[in-house]
């Protein structure tokens, strides 16, 4: 019986243990044995890990967070701590590696591929949506539904008190939660790292939609965009507007996956699990154009993904 081991590392994303859940039981189905390692790469470095099967992954579908634990493993950005993690698989005599993460992780199970001669699987979760090889993300579209259900009620405030809300979302680098987060709830301005911000430009069109009536309105802003407390302290000296910084924070990565995230969870697990029993090429799973497909593990971690300027385009378009 061939052996599989499941791993969640780097920030949880709600979806992962739907992830979890399925991956067990379809190789269980297959005839594998399944071992969870704890709290991320450091599971791997310490060896430590517990076997799961259909019934230990039961009642969890629903979950947010991992009950693998996750971490962001310091150790495993040194020679040592990878080298240590590929015994750690040839010992457990480990067929496939299934990586439940983000870009971070995938680079990592990248550099560990070098060293190993076990098969490694990413499948992507992350509220960042940031991966090349697949149009979304585990996790994503809950970090989505929960932003936009917090900016609904900011708004009810800024439009009683007539201000002006700066709302910071989360994405590490990238703005693809910003964008879609900013269409969703109606934003008059989306700010992402990938778009040069100008300004000038923001305080003129906060000036135009005064003049055109508008007594309140809602920037939403992605973290990588620097220095939004400052530009909020500049939108209120240059219009007069009373403007407001808020910062939606954690929340963003926990809670109960959408039906969608478990959905798309259960499909990345089905595509990874039919890699394990090909048992060849070291890849990652996503979903492109509706399809489930997958890329090499190598491509996606060499590649950037392009940003969606679309989104932010058609808010500005719809802010009228
Ligand atoms: O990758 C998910 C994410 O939540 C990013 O949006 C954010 O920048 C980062 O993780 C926070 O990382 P940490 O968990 O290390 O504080």
């Amino acid at each position: 019986m061939k052996t599989i081991a499941l791993v969640t590392s780097g920030g949880d994303a709600p979806g992962m243990n739907a992830a979890i859940r399925a991956v067990t039981r379809l190789a269980y189905a297959k005839g594998f044995h399944v071992y969870g390692f704890e709290k991320g790469w450091e599971g791997l470095i310490t060896n430590t890990f517990h076997k799961l099967t259909p019934r230990s992954v039961g009642g969890i579908i629903h979950l947010g967070g991992t009950i693998l634990r996750t971490s962001r493993c310091d150790a495993f950005k040194t020679s040592e701590g990878i080298e240590k993690a590929a015994r750690t698989l040839a010992e457990n005599r480990i067929a496939s590696l299934i990586v439940i993460g983000g870009n971070g992780s995938f680079k990592g199970a990248h550099a560990l591929s070098k060293k190993t001669a076990t098969q490694i699987i990413g499948i992507p979760a992350t509220i960042d949506n940031d991966v090349f090889g697949t149009n979304e993300t585990i996790g994503f579209d809950t970090a989505v539904n929960t932003a936009v259900a917090e900016i609904d009620k900011i708004r009810d405030t800024a439009v009683s008190h007539e201000r002006i809300f700066i709302v910071e979302v989360m994405g590490r680098t990238r703005g693809f939660l910003a964008a879609a987060i900013g269409l969703a709830v109606g934003a008059e301005t989306i700010l992402v790292p990938e778009a040069e911000i100008n300004e000038a430009e923001i305080v003129k069109t906060v000036k135009e939609n005064t003049a055109k009536g508008k007594r309140s309105g809602i920037i939403v802003a992605a973290e990588g965009v620097r220095n939004t407390s400052k530009l909020a302290k500049t939108i209120e000296k240059e219009t007069g507007a009373e403007v407001r910084f808020s910062i939606l924070g954690y929340a963003q990565r926990g809670g109960n996956p959408t039906a969608r995230s478990r959905l798309l969870a259960c499909l990345f697990a089905e595509k990874a699990v039919e890699l394990a029993t090909l048992g060849k090429e070291n890849s990652i799973v996503g979903i492109q154009d509706g399809r489930i497909t997958h890329i090499k593990l190598e491509e996606s971690c060499s590649r950037e993904k392009p940003s969606n300027q679309q989104l932010v385009a058609l808010a500005k378009a719809l802010a009228t």
